[in-house]
């Protein structure tokens, strides 16, 4: 094993020391000051040569000014090769101008990050019309993982039907059935707003008297899943469960996921919340961390 460490705010110190574990490498905390007027000030530890910095970025305009900050109290502490670790990669979603006038939050939020950190290692991320993540990082390598089997094989389902609620998630549902058995169907989904969507026929006659899980990247507003267990519900599924790779949504669209008939509710701990049902230290680690720690190309 390189000599390397996994630096986190204390927020993320239970999966960041998870993934230290895994990694056999070191942990340390990031310290975080408040001013008074509310600016942050960060101090890090000695650092290795090769580092990590572990963030959960669900809530991103709070946790930017505080990551960018500990990127520079690391490099200064002596990281020469420094990796961000960001299951949850925020503002992926706005990914064009989709209204004259927005700013293109992924690109700006991309050059930030690529600026300060050497490599990005992320799960899942969201890629609806992004081709080339590198290039939205300022070409910085960026390693996104997949958390499909994890979560399939964390339900433990007999025959499910898993469903894609969009076209971008149809492969997520062949791999799932692929890696825990089962078959798959999928929606087409048309947004009108942050919190409506509309979505078009699946071949839903594939999901009457079977248990059907619906997988996506993200769930937020819950609005995608709860019109996708409507229509499962109304073509005869026996049951409808959900896994969700990031779990952005609060306690009340819990409750409503839940009143609309969601049996369970699974999501990986990218974010820490009470769904939580995957663990990605193992994957992060075989999968991305160690080849990178080792400064191998990505
Ligand atoms: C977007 O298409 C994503 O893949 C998710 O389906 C979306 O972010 C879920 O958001 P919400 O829970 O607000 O429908």
């Amino acid at each position: 094993m390189t000599a390397a460490a996994v630096h986190a705010f204390d927020r993320d110190g239970p999966a960041a020391r998870r993934l230290a574990r895994a990694l056999g490498a070191a942990f340390a905390p990031i310290g975080l000051h408040r001013f008074p007027d509310g600016e942050s000030s960060v101090s890090a530890a000695p650092a290795a040569a090769v580092s990590c910095l572990y963030s959960a970025l669900n809530r991103p305009d709070a946790k930017l000014a505080p990551l960018l900050l500990a990127a520079d109290a690391l490099r200064r502490r002596g990281a020469d090769r420094l990796i961000l670790v960001a299951p949850y990669l925020p503002y992926l979603r706005q990914d064009r101008v989709f209204v004259p006038g927005q700013a293109l939050s992924r690109d700006v939020f991309g050059r930030a990050v690529g600026s300060a950190f050497d490599g990005i290692i992320t799960v899942q991320a969201h890629m609806h019309r992004t081709r080339d993540l590198d290039a939205a990082f300022g070409g910085r390598p960026v390693l996104n993982l997949s958390a499909v089997t994890l979560l399939a094989q964390a339900g433990r389902w007999n025959d499910p039907v898993f469903v894609a609620p969009d076209i971008e998630a149809e492969s997520w549902a062949r791999a799932a059935a692929d890696a825990a058995g089962g078959t798959w169907t999928g929606f087409r989904k048309v947004r009108d707003g942050d919190r409506e969507v509309r979505l078009g026929p699946a071949r839903v006659d594939a999901v009457r008297g079977r248990q059907a899980v619906i997988l996506d990247d993200i769930c937020s507003s819950g609005a995608t899943l709860m019109s996708a267990a409507a229509s499962l519900r109304a073509a005869g599924a026996a049951g409808v469960d959900v896994a969700v790779a990031h779990a952005l949504f609060p306690p009340v669209v819990q409750a409503r996921l839940l009143g609309a008939g969601i049996g369970r509710i699974l999501s990986t701990d990218s974010i820490p919340h009470p769904t939580n049902a995957a663990r990605l230290a193992p994957l992060l680690a075989q999968a991305g961390i160690s080849p990178l720690l080792l400064a191998s190309p990505l």
